[in-house]
């Protein structure tokens, strides 16, 4: 019996949050080396790929007007990569449902990147695997191939290589979201800028946050949370050091600039401290909203078929 044509794939992709991000020397390319632990968490983007007789995107959702819908947007630049690399003309209407946030510094376009390799591949039925996938996933952005694998990683290289993490437990984030979002170029600009004009703390070592994450210790993994890139986004927007010491005085066990900012994610001690410590930073107005997230999360996954 011959298989019907696939009318739509919906793939869903999370967010992701760095644990410990240590920024090494700007390369000869621009980009910078990197010692990061990612952690995907249980905020997602939603997409949708349909056939069509061209290659376009629609995005909804909140902020959804600041995501580019031309060929320069992420989901269809990883749509046309696929279609070249398998021989296909990648006609396809792409659908996106934003939940992770805009320019947030939680990889919401790597995300969606790697929500439209599976949807496409899906759809398409190239099924080149995961291991294809993430190569095609590294040439399309630093963080699309954690996107597209999920969980706990460490990342080096300028962020593409991965090494799963294995850990114990799941931990209850709550992330507080900015008013308007921070460009990354931006903030690893005015990293670079900090550090020719003075000397800026580098922590290179992600064995804190390692060692926590094995043994499933939210305590210690709040303590020994690191971001390089907190100073730069912080410089760029001052108020985030209120947002950060609010929740230090609400209980948080950690804080910290998730990535390139500006979303900030908290470490509550349980689901209960979560609803908690998001109701009172929401309260209290020191950011735009707030989500909870628990982690870690898979990667990108289809979760229908039609
Ligand atoms: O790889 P991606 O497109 O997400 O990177 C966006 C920008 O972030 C890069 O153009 C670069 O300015 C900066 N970046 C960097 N070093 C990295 C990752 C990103 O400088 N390891």
């Amino acid at each position: 019996m011959r298989r019907q044509p696939l009318e739509r794939v919906t793939v869903r992709a999370p967010a992701k949050v760095n644990l410990h991000l240590s920024v090494g020397r700007r390369r000869t390319d621009g980009f910078h080396e990197l010692t990061t632990v990612f952690q995907a968490v249980g905020l997602y983007d939603e997409l949708d790929a349909v056939p069509a007789d061209a290659l376009t995107v629609t995005v909804t959702g909140e902020h959804a007007e600041h995501v580019p819908a031309d060929g320069s947007n992420l989901a269809v630049r990883a749509a046309a990569l696929l279609g070249m690399e398998t021989g296909r003309t990648p006609n396809v209407m792409l659908t996106i449902r934003k939940g992770i946030p805009v320019a947030g510094g939680c990889a919401g376009g790597s995300a969606d990147a790697a929500a439209a390799l599976v949807a496409c591949d899906a759809l398409w039925g190239t099924n080149l695997g995961r291991a294809e996938l993430g190569k095609l996933a590294g040439r399309l952005g630093s963080d699309v191939p954690f996107s597209l694998h999920g969980g706990t990683a460490l990342g080096t290289g300028r962020g593409e290589q991965l090494t799963p993490v294995l850990g114990h437990g799941s931990f209850s984030w709550v992330l507080a979201l900015a008013e308007d979002g921070l460009s990354t170029p931006e903030v690893y600009g005015e990293l670079d800028r900090q550090r020719e004009s003075g000397p800026v703390a580098v922590v290179t070592d992600a064995a804190g946050v390692l060692a926590a994450l094995r043994t499933g210790d939210a305590v210690a993994l709040g303590h020994a949370l690191s971001n390089d890139l907190q100073p730069a986004a912080v410089a760029l927007r001052p108020q985030l050091s209120l947002l950060l010491e609010a929740g230090k005085q609400l209980g948080a066990l950690g804080g910290l600039v998730s990535g390139s900012g500006p979303t900030v994610a908290f470490l509550a001690r349980n689901d209960d401290h979560a609803v908690a410590l998001a109701g009172a930073l929401q309260g209290q107005g020191a950011c735009r909203s707030v989500r909870r997230a628990d982690g870690p999360v898979p990667g990108a996954r289809v979760i229908e078929v039609a």
